[in-house]
């Protein structure tokens, strides 16, 4: 959808020589954004489906412990010939193919001028699925392959593309690898940032090292000294202006999207799948095999099925990644078994 704003001929420079936009146009640039926003969330496959979805070769290059309890691990990735890889913008992520035939979705951290190197992070996950365990396993040297990248957390930089005139990031733990490239990109612009990044310990937080030439702008609370932080503590430093980046676990990102001004724009990545909201317990077949299985009113059909074929296929579990689709009698477009359920009937899943 595109709408086109009235833009006054003859603006006045302000003293440092910029253009001063109407307080009205700038009142509506804003609006205009969150609803484009939310446009983008309701509509998050369509971004996904602009991203590169070849399947790549690379090989582990090096591997570095980024926490002080070592539970997060970076990966520098890079073709096996040493080759150029697909350009990325800050937010993208790539789908990891792990020697087990898992696949799961990482954010890119490192510098989209590097067109030779990816670089990503993990933190390990003892009572996961299994993935995050063995990416903690592989060495340098060894291979991997991977989708994309594609972008789900897409970033407007303020005067670039956005109306907001400040930036304010918030990270929680692992979330701080989207946002990583943003941070970098908003300082080499010379767009004002500021940052509040949580977690349980300042040992759970991973790249403090890196990020302590940015201390005056970036505020470290953690769960053990100060418990889980409220919104207004989520929020120091935003101004009225800024525009709200956030990635991180469900709570924070709930807890976060209270204090956030409506006329806002706020630009969230959540690690979990979205809540369930009025849900119905239904049933699925599985055609192979006939065998019916109930899910329950709060429960995806992908987890009710997975204990009983753990061979599955998944990644995001948020419906945009389009790897667990399957087939379903009657639904020739098939079906994303993350997110999307049954009204009420039984469903025949063609697996
Ligand atoms: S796992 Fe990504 S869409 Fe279902």
């Amino acid at each position: 959808m595109n709408v086109m704003l009235p833009i006054p001929e003859k603006l006045p420079p302000d003293l440092y020589g910029r253009r001063e936009r109407d307080p009205l146009l700038r009142v509506l640039e804003r609006l205009m954004n969150a609803h484009m926003h939310s446009l983008r969330f309701l509509h998050r496959r369509d971004v996904v489906g602009e991203s590169n979805d070849r399947r790549l070769p690379v090989v582990i290059m090096a591997r570095r412990v980024e926490a002080h309890d070592e539970n997060v691990v970076s990966f520098i990735l890079a073709a096996p010939d040493g080759g150029e890889l697909p350009t990325w913008r800050a937010g993208a992520h790539i789908d990891v193919e792990m020697p087990s035939g898992r696949t799961r979705q990482y954010s890119l951290c490192g510098d989209p001028a590097d067109s030779k190197r990816y670089r990503i992070a993990v933190r390990r996950i003892p009572n996961g699925e299994g993935g995050s365990i063995e990416m903690h396993e592989l060495a340098p040297g060894s291979r991997l392959t991977i989708r994309g990248p594609r972008n789900a957390f897409a970033f407007a930089v303020p005067g670039h593309g956005s109306a907001a005139e400040h930036l304010h990031f918030v990270a929680g733990g692992i979330g701080i690898t989207p946002i990583l490239p943003m941070m970098r990109l908003a300082h080499r612009l010379g767009v004002d940032w500021s940052m509040v990044y949580t977690g349980r310990s300042k040992d759970s937080l991973p790249f403090l090292g890196e990020l302590a030439e940015f201390r005056s702008r970036i505020a470290v609370v953690t769960d053990d000294e100060g418990g889980m932080p409220s919104a207004e503590v989520l929020l120091t430093g935003s101004r009225s202006d800024s525009a709200i980046y956030a990635c991180g676990p469900m709570p924070m990102i709930d807890t976060l999207g209270k204090g956030v001004q409506a006329d806002s724009e706020f630009h969230f990545e959540r690690f979990s799948p979205p809540p369930i909201v009025n849900g119905v317990e239904f049933e699925v077949e599985l055609a192979d095999t006939g065998q019916r299985i109930t899910v329950a009113a709060n429960q995806s059909v992908l987890d009710a099925v997975k204990p009983f074929r753990p061979d599955l296929a998944y990644s995001c579990k948020q419906g945009f990644c389009g790897t667990c689709r399957v087939g379903v009698e009657g639904r020739p477009e098939g079906m994303l078994i993350c997110t999307e359920r049954s009204a009420g009937g039984r469903l025949v899943l063609d697996i």
